[in-house]
Parts: structure tokens; C-alpha cells; sequence
């Protein structure tokens, strides 16, 4: 066998196994990817979901558990920004009235953040002696979370109100709203397969 056989059989060799594992590595991702896109059909907001979630699937690879998990997270990232940005806002100037608003909506916003809190530390410590419990607590909490959020938006209606603080907040908590309702329905989801 020639030397310049020999390399080219060992230069083949390793590109096959090199195309393989890349091709099973491209195949792994686009399963993970279509489990969250699959999963998302389940929600209200499809689209948000999937974007919301599509740069964790690596994370949920395909368990519903997982799924449920990482959109709780989202939620709780999404609220927090959103809590630190109220706080900043309700320490500037505006009316009487959206000073007030802007504070009642701080404070359900932390309740907020407590309830995801909560149902994320059940989530992380779910099995099967706790499971019914559990879930029915964290069914509990996201969805007291979601009234939370609908009351700070209703603050936020009259046309006594500065517009443009009116619309960046409504349009910020609707985003955390339509997060914790796409959570609900995965958690939901996750607890009627688990039966
Ligand atoms: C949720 O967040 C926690 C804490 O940051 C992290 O350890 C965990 O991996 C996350 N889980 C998912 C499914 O995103």
C-alpha cells in the first residue's frame, strides 16, 4: 500500500465520520427544535412561545417536564425586567394618578415574581409522591400570576394618562401576561399526559 494511499484512506475515513456525527448532531438539534414548535401549538400564543423558547431546545431537548420548566423561567426573567423598569419609571416625574398606577402595578408585579418563584421551586423538586400536590400548586400560583398581571393593566386604561407611559407598560405587561399564560397552558399540558 503507497503512503498516498493510505492518507487518502485515512483522510476519507475521518471526513465520514466527521459528516456522520454532524449529521447526527444537525438531526438531534432539529428534533429538539420541533418538539418546542409542537409543543407551542398547545398555547395561546404560538408564536411568542416559539420565539421565547425555540433558544432553549438544546435545554428541553423533548421533555414536556423541561418545556414547562424553561417557560416559567422566561416568565420570571421577563417580570423581573419588567418589575426593575416599573421601579425606575414610578421614581420619575409624571401625574398623581400614574405615579399611583405605576406603584399598584410594582407591588402585583412583585406578588407576580413571588407566585412564578414559588411554582418554579416546586417544579425543580416535582416526583412522583409530591406530584399531585405540587402540580395543583403551581396550577394555582402561574394562574394568580396572570390575575396579578391583568389588574396592573387595568390601572392603565384611562385617557386621563400620559400615552406614551400608557403604551410601553400595557405593551410590556401584556408580553409577561401572554409569557404566563403560554406557561399555564404547558404546565396544563405536562400534567395531562402525566395523568
Ligand atoms: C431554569 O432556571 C434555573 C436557574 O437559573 C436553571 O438552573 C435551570 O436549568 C433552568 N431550567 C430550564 C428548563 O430552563
Amino acid at each position: 500500500m503507497s503512503d498516498s494511499f493510505r492518507f487518502n484512506h485515512h483522510f476519507l475515513t475521518s471526513l465520514i465520520i466527521i459528516i456522520t456525527t454532524l449529521k447526527s448532531v444537525h438531526t438531534i438539534t432539529t428534533t429538539n427544535t420541533e418538539f418546542v414548535k409542537s409543543s407551542c401549538t398547545f398555547t395561546t400564543y404560538p408564536r411568542l412561545c416559539f420565539a421565547s423558547l425555540s433558544t432553549q431546545a438544546s435545554l428541553i431537548q423533548t421533555s414536556p417536564k423541561l418545556m414547562a420548566h424553561a417557560a416559567l423561567n422566561i416568565t420570571l426573567a421577563s417580570a423581573k425586567s419588567t418589575s426593575a423598569m416599573m421601579v425606575r419609571l414610578s421614581n420619575s416625574r409624571f401625574k398623581p394618578r400614574e405615579v399611583s398606577a405605576m406603584r399598584d402595578c410594582v407591588e402585583v408585579l412583585g406578588d407576580t415574581l413571588e407566585e412564578l418563584r414559588k411554582s418554579i421551586g416546586e417544579m425543580c423538586e416535582l416526583s412522583g409522591s409530591n406530584y399531585e400536590v405540587y402540580m395543583s400548586d403551581i396550577q394555582t400560583w402561574v394562574s394568580a400570576a396572570l390575575t396579578y398581571e391583568n389588574t396592573c393593566m387595568d390601572g392603565f386604561q384611562g385617557d386621563d394618562m400620559n400615552g406614551k407611559v400608557k403604551v410601553l407598560v400595557r405593551r410590556r405587561i401584556l408580553v409577561i401576561a401572554q409569557l404566563t399564560s403560554n406557561a399555564l397552558a404547558l404546565i396544563n399540558h405536562f400534567a395531562s399526559i402525566h395523568g
